[in-house]
């Protein structure tokens, strides 16, 4: 009796798990073929809203494009930095965060620090309405007139790049290219600015070296041949935070002029309109755009960090603020990984950087 209960569910269970094994393996069988085909037979997909017969010629897009909403002062009094952090226009709650923590510094080491944010349009008439709001209450929101999409990415850069060049030559320094989910550490970068003493030629960040564009369809960074067509991109720079010295903006924006445009924006502005104009992109070892555990300590030795939801900006920033922040970062706790990390990975990292860019 007993057995043959066991028994019973055995093939209860084969029959009716076994069907479904096998639909499992035949559609990754079937998903294994297709990728071989599109492999070997070259099918192209498209990029969305940048299809193969699509114009690429960006004065087409942005000759005509002027700001709808734009601060009041912008770019009318000398600052030595401008931040123009690129948003979405549904991220109210990364732009209050921003506002509240790391852009809330606007005078530091003695030099005045303006900050904007840069958008294109909402297609949902309540985000739209949101942002008229928010703009007449903190007089900091740039929003151009064209649909903020993923794949508008290079138009809201180079339409930056457009802004800066025709309001800012005079007015500021630099140019810091930023997204939303990015923590900046403001004083250090501030001193680096100070220390370098130079603003001509300059354009920085985190360099990505020798990279290929991705043929696979289903990612967010594909690129097909129509629209890139070697085998490498242009070393460049990440495009989560990049800095340039004005004359920069201006050499970067007649370049991108002759260029046909691909939707990678940090490829195309850094990388192709850089090697266009004759600028070479600096690697900075401070500019980050990788996620840590330990954010405030990371943020004593760096200027950048990624991945930061409204939250965990607001703790950091708290953190960071509390007299003696990095104190704790001293105690001579010993951890394998961390030493290996310092001691072996990074120095190897870096000197091979160098070697390949
Ligand atoms: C990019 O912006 C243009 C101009 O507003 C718009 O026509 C187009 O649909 C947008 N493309 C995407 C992929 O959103
Ligand atoms: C900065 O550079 C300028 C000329 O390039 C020089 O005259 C000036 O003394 C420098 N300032 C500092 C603080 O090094
Ligand atoms: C890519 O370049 C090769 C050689 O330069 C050329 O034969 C080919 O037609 C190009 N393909 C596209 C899609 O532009
Ligand atoms: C792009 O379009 C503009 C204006 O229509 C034109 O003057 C320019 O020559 C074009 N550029 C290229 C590279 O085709």
């Amino acid at each position: 009796m007993f057995n043959e209960e066991i028994w019973n569910q055995k093939t209860l269970l084969k029959v009716v798990m076994k069907p479904r094994i096998e639909y499992v393996y035949a559609s990754a069988l079937l998903i294994s073929i297709l990728q071989i085909v599109i492999y070997f037979t070259n099918l192209e997909c498209e990029v969305e809203g940048w299809g193969k017969e699509s114009i690429r010629n960006i004065s087409l897009y942005i000759s005509d494009v002027n700001a709808q909403i734009f601060p009041k002062d912008f770019c009318q009094a000398y600052s030595m930095l401008l931040i123009v952090v690129c948003s979405a226009p549904a991220n109210t709650n990364a732009r209050q965060a921003v506002r509240e923590t790391w852009g809330s510094q606007k005078t530091v080491l003695g030099e005045r620090i303006e900050l904007v944010f840069l958008m294109g349009k909402a297609l949902e008439p309540s985000v739209q309405g949101a942002i008229l709001a928010e703009s007449q209450q903190f007089n900091d929101i740039i929003q151009e007139d064209f649909t903020d999409s993923y794949y508008n990415l290079t138009l809201k850069s180079t339409l930056m790049l457009k802004l800066a060049s025709s309001n800012c030559m005079d007015m500021s320094r630099f140019l810091f290219k930023i997204d939303d989910d990015m923590f900046v550490n403001i004083p250090k970068l501030m001193r680096l600015l100070i220390e370098r003493n130079n603003s001509e030629n300059v354009l920085l960040g985190k360099m990505m070296c020798r990279t290929q564009p991705i043929k696979d369809p289903t990612s967010k960074w594909y690129c097909p041949a129509y629209m890139f067509n070697n085998t490498y991109f242009p070393n460049f720079l990440s495009g989560t935070g990049y800095l340039m010295s004005l004359d920069v903006t201006k050499k970067l924006y007649n370049a991108a002029l002759t260029i046909p445009l691909i939707h990678l924006e940090d490829v195309y502005i850094t990388g192709m309109c850089a090697k266009n104009a004759g600028i070479v992109p600096e690697t900075v070892f401070e500019f980050s755009t990788g996620y840590f555990e330990d954010e405030s300590c990371e943020l004593k030795n760096l200027i950048t960090i990624h991945y930061f939801t409204p939250d965990r900006m607001r703790q950091t920033f708290q953190t960071l603020n509390k007299p003696g922040s990095f104190e704790k970062c001293h105690e001579p706790i010993f951890k394998p990984t961390a030493w290996l990390r310092t001691t072996l990975f990074l120095p190897l990292a870096r000197s091979r950087r160098k070697r390949i860019c």
